[in-house]
């Protein structure tokens, strides 16, 4: 981008894509180091491969087979699979519509002004809908499930796709024109979230421009730091002597809506806005480099003091956190729990385990980075929202560790305990949280291929963890949880908490899915024989679990040259004979992810975000436009108006009427 010419800008999720090796440095054996220990090498491997020559093994014509053979599985899902391929369209199943409702730019307010990407300005971007939603979460009003608040992550800026003639091409390489004041200002609005107020009306979705409680929240907005590490002198700005008072939130990813109905935004890759250098022997360097920051992806250093380490050292430690808004209050100040910890935080799902305290799962997207949970110390009350409110203040945060055996501990993260003393840096609660990973480290936790979502299921009682890959694995750092070197394709583990306890310290765990090709035997793929050709994917990220309890996973990294398939929304069977049969339901435009998804709580809708359609590293003729934001006049934003080539929330439903996938 601007400070980093040598990265191309046509990428999906820019800074996720970073081709570095992941920070983790620590010594933590990865579980092949565990298992060569037990085993020679030379057997692990043909043990390895044996297996999933026997699972991968699919000839196309047994694929075909199997197209007829699910009409009388036992799967749980119903709808006629569409099928995979890739163009500048979005499809969804048969029987269903796939209606855009909210695009960025789109007004939110009465008084926004209408989308003008030729005069774009701050002050209307902040009263519009953002930029690349990711987390899409539903707020029922009055226990309505045609009635509701959307609240939506918007996790980054393209610029290039947002922005005309900032783009030029020089010998068929592309630059980027540096960022102005101004730009940056529209950018930073363009982050955070938007809660909007949605109605269906005669089977349709609308959005509610006057609602009271319609909110953006961006990269400015006042925010408040609570839990451990609130106040610590390292937390401590110029700006903000307190260690309490934060402005925005930044690449917030995943998140969820908690069971007493705020909305969680996670901070997920936060490195890539901060520039400059820390002073020389400055005591952050260790925590931040275990972070990548800074990175200088995006130019706001350049305008904001609080981004340049040199001027702010601390300002990076006040990202990375789970951040917790009251979407019912349009004047509520968001607060940043640094309780749950300091990473690059993908998610924050959450369920009330059986004695009341709530869990919440957390996954820290880079490669070799760990899985993790918190469980509150108090208890939900059901009937006091209020009570409820500062729950995620006081609990533990535990790591996850996967042993072979398919066993699996859950490893307390609190001061004082083990190797999180003083002796190693910890002095208190506030340094643990501050660097979780470090403690992490210290503590053996499991290297994984990239945590992205992690879901729990209140219906069948299990956790889905999706890890969407890490190519970097190698041979000797394989385990039985991250089962694949050079792993491009991503793979999903199933955990069973003992006792069926979502707050228990121990589980059972196994692989549910090896992602990619199933019907390419180098691949390694785990789907069921029962998959169509459309029916397999790579790269699972975000997911969602529906009100019967089945599994579905949004993608992200298909595409022409990957998988030969964009993107998309994939039901998985998790039960029975079907257990492993995966279906595509829903496919994006090309160059898109897909993110969200969400159902209402009559399972009559999902919600899906599609995230920078039209980006990719070549151009795609059916847009009518390169991959950058090149010929206004002509070509934006009224063309194909009916179909999401600017980043949108997308409502499903089935027509006439009904529950999706039954
Ligand atoms: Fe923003 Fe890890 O996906
Ligand atoms: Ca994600
Ligand atoms: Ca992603």
């Amino acid at each position: 981008m601007t400070a980093n010419p040598a990265q191309s800008p046509f990428r999906t999720s820019l800074l996720e894509e970073n081709d570095g090796p992941g920070t983790n440095r620590s010594e933590n054996p990865t579980m092949g180091e565990v298992i060569s220990r037990r085993f020679s090498r030379r057997g692990f491997l043909q043990g390895s491969l044996a297996v999933s020559a026997i699972a991968a093994t699919v000839s196309p014509m047994a694929l075909m087979l199997a197209d007829e053979a699910r009409a009388q599985s036992a799967s749980a899902f119903s709808f006629k699979e569409v099928e995979a391929g890739i163009d500048e369209n979005h499809h969804v199943a048969e029987g269903y519509d796939a209606d855009v409702l909210l695009r960025w730019g789109d007004p939110i307010f009465a008084d926004a002004p209408e989308f003008d990407p030729a005069n774009q300005t701050p002050e209307a971007q902040v009263k519009q809908f953002g930029y690349n939603s990711d987390y899409v979460g539903f707020i029922p009003l009055e226990g309505a499930s045609d009635h509701g608040l959307l609240v939506v992550n918007h996790e980054y800026t393209n610029e290039h796709l947002m922005f005309p003639g900032i783009v030029t091409v020089k010998d068929g390489k592309i630059e980027i024109a540096p960022a102005d004041e101004k730009r940056v200002a529209i950018e930073m609005a363009a982050h955070g979230g938007s809660i909007v107020e949605i109605r269906r009306v005669d089977g349709k979705w609308q959005v509610v421009r006057d609602g009271t409680m319609n909110r953006r929240i961006t990269a400015t907005t006042e925010m408040e730091l609570t839990g451990p590490a609130a106040g610590h002198d390292r937390l401590k700005t110029n700006a903000d002597p307190s260690g309490t008072k934060v402005l925005g939130t930044i690449n917030n990813c995943a998140g969820g809506v908690t069971p007493w109905g705020t909305y969680i935004m996670a901070e997920e890759n936060f490195h890539g806005y901060f520039g400059g250098q820390l002073p020389e022997g400055h005591p952050e360097v260790v925590n931040y480099e275990r972070l990548g920051a800074p990175d200088e992806t995006y130019a706001w250093f350049n305008f904001h003091d609080r981004f340049d380490l040199s001027k702010e050292p601390n300002e990076p430690n006040r990202f990375g956190w789970i951040v917790e808004v009251d979407p019912l209050d349009p004047n509520s100040t968001p607060k940043k729990r640094t309780a749950l910890g300091r990473f690059k935080h993908e998610g924050a799902e959450s369920i009330v385990a059986q004695d009341g305290r709530v869990v919440f799962y957390l996954g820290d997207d880079e490669r070799f980075d760990y899985v993790y949970k918190f469980v509150t110390a108090g208890t939900y009350n059901p009937d006091d929202r209020a009570a409820n409110m500062d729950l995620l203040d006081e609990g533990t945060l535990y790591v996850a560790k996967f042993e072979e055996d398919g066993t699996m501990e859950w490893l307390p993260l609190v001061h004082g305990q083990g190797p999180l003393t003083a002796e190693n840096g910890f002095n208190s609660q506030a340094d643990v949280v501050i660097e979780v990973r470090r403690a992490g480290d210290l503590l053996g936790a499991t290297k994984m291929d990239r945590p992205e979502d992690v879901q729990p299921n209140g219906v069948n009682g299990k956790v889905y963890v999706m890890l969407t890959n890490n190519t970097k694995r190698t041979d000797d750092q394989v385990d039985a949880a991250n089962p694949r070197a050079e792993n491009a394709f991503g793979h999903i583990i199933e955990i069973a908490e003992d006792g069926g306890d979502f707050a228990a310290t121990k589980g059972r765990w196994e692989v549910l899915l090896k992602c990619g090709d199933p019907s390419v035997a180098e691949v390694g793929a785990s789907f069921s024989t029962e998959t169509t050709k459309n029916g397999w994917f790579g790269m699972p990220d975000n997911c969602a679990i529906d009100s019967v309890g089945r599994l579905w996973v949004a993608t992200d990294g298909n595409s022409p040259s990957d998988t030969g398939r964009t993107d998309g929304l994939w039901a998985v069977d998790t039960e029975g004979e079907a257990r492993g049969t995966s279906k595509l339901f829903f496919r994006v435009p090309v160059g898109a992810e897909l993110c969200g998804p969400l159902f209402t709580p009559d399972d009559e809708t999902a919600f899906v975000a599609v995230q920078h359609p039209g980006d990719g590293g070549e151009d795609w003729d059916g847009f009518g436009r390169p991959s950058y934001y090149e010929d206004l006049s002509t070509r934006w934003p009224d063309f194909r108006d009916d179909m999401p080539v600017r980043p949108a929330v997308v409502a499903i439903t089935k027509q006439g009427g009904g529950k999706i996938g039954a």
